[in-house]
């Protein structure tokens, strides 16, 4: 049998993420659920049409779902669910402004995710995204390797990118690492950065490394203010489809994600951005980074910060 996959929410996030999931040719079906009548059956069409110039077979699956979970049978059989639904930032709003309205979307979501999918491996990236990743934990009942999110790709890719830009250099000789919260207690982590091979503090200054470090933490902030009518999405949704091709393949990669922290960094009990091993089962295992005094600091800071809200979420 084929993979199949799902993405709920038919927005910008949603549309772009199945897109690339239906390019990377190895899934059987991609569905793409949305509450507005019509949209995802339009998407999947115009997706559809577009297989015999990109070359690729997976079909692509619209359906519009109801409030009482009519519509979800389509999402049976799901090796992976990605969650995409809920409102992003307008310009001036952190992602914590969402935390009311989203909870009520992402928990219904997700408990027809777990009626009728539920051996899927569920990727969140609705925002506020640790609050988020832990509401879905709760609400599907799954295991908390088997519920993760997504920032760490986004956000390291980010940094990646500046530090790119800044050295004139591709992208592909700059490694980066961004650990914590996917907010203002995200931890980009300097020392593990490195431009072909060499540490980041050897080629770019402490106070330029610091002014990236702060471009990377408020990288959504400055593409919202931009656009004025949304948040980001491209990146976005590269980085929710590579963890989904990931967990399809089967395929072991350490990446940077939303994960079930528990014991490691001495830090328990708490969704938190660290490096795992993402493989069908979805978190194989956290992988305990070596970190700085400083770093380690940041990461036990974020985690307190991020605990007390994971808490609120239960009741929402
Ligand atoms: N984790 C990250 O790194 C990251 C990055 C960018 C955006 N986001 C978040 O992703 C989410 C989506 O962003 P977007 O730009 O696609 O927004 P969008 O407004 O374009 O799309 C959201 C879609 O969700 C749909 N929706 C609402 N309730 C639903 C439900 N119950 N079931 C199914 N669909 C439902 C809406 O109809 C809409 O089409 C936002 O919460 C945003 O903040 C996260």
């Amino acid at each position: 049998m084929g993979k199949k996959v799902t993405v709920v929410g038919a927005g910008f996030y949603g549309t772009t993420t199945a897109q690339r999931l239906a390019e990377f040719d190895v899934f059987e079906t991609v569905v793409l659920t949305d509450i507005v009548d019509g949209k995802p059956a339009g998407v999947a069409l115009d997706l559809n049409q577009s297989r015999p110039i990109e070359g690729f077979e997976t079909k692509v699956v619209g359906v519009t779902t109801g409030p009482n979970g009519e519509g979800y049978e389509a999402i049976e059989g799901s090796d992976v669910v990605v969650i995409t639904a809920g409102l992003p930032r307008k310009p001036g709003m952190s992602r914590m402004d969402l935390l009311g309205t989203n909870a009520k979307i992402v928990r219904q979501v997700a408990e027809n995710v777990a009626k009728y999918a539920p051996n899927a491996v569920v990727i969140v990236v609705s925002n506020p995204l640790d609050e988020m990743t832990a509401l879905a934990q709760i609400a599907t009942g799954f295991p908390r390797n088997r519920v993760l999110g997504q920032a760490g790709v986004l956000d390291t890719a980010r940094f990646t990118n500046f530090v790119a830009e800044e050295l004139g250099v591709p992208v592909k000789s700059v490694k980066t690492l961004t650990l914590g919260s996917h907010g203002d207690t995200m931890v980009p982590v300097p020392s593990h950065c490195t431009v072909d091979g060499k540490p980041l503090s050897d080629v770019m200054s402490a106070d330029k490394i610091e002014e990236l470090v702060v471009r990377t933490r408020n990288g959504g902030a400055e593409v919202v203010a931009l656009l004025k009518t949304g948040s980001a999405y491209y990146a976005p949704s590269a980085a929710a489809a590579r963890m989904a091709k990931a967990v399809a393949q089967d395929s072991g990669e350490v990446i940077p994600v939303c994960a079930w922290v528990d014991g490691e960094f001495g830090i328990s009990g708490v969704y938190l951005g660290v490096l795992a091993e993402i493989d069908a089962t979805g978190v194989r295992k956290v992988v305990e980074t070596k970190l700085t005094d400083a770093e380690l600091g940041s990461l036990k800071a974020a985690a307190e910060a991020v605990r007390a809200k994971q808490a609120d979420v239960a009741s929402m």
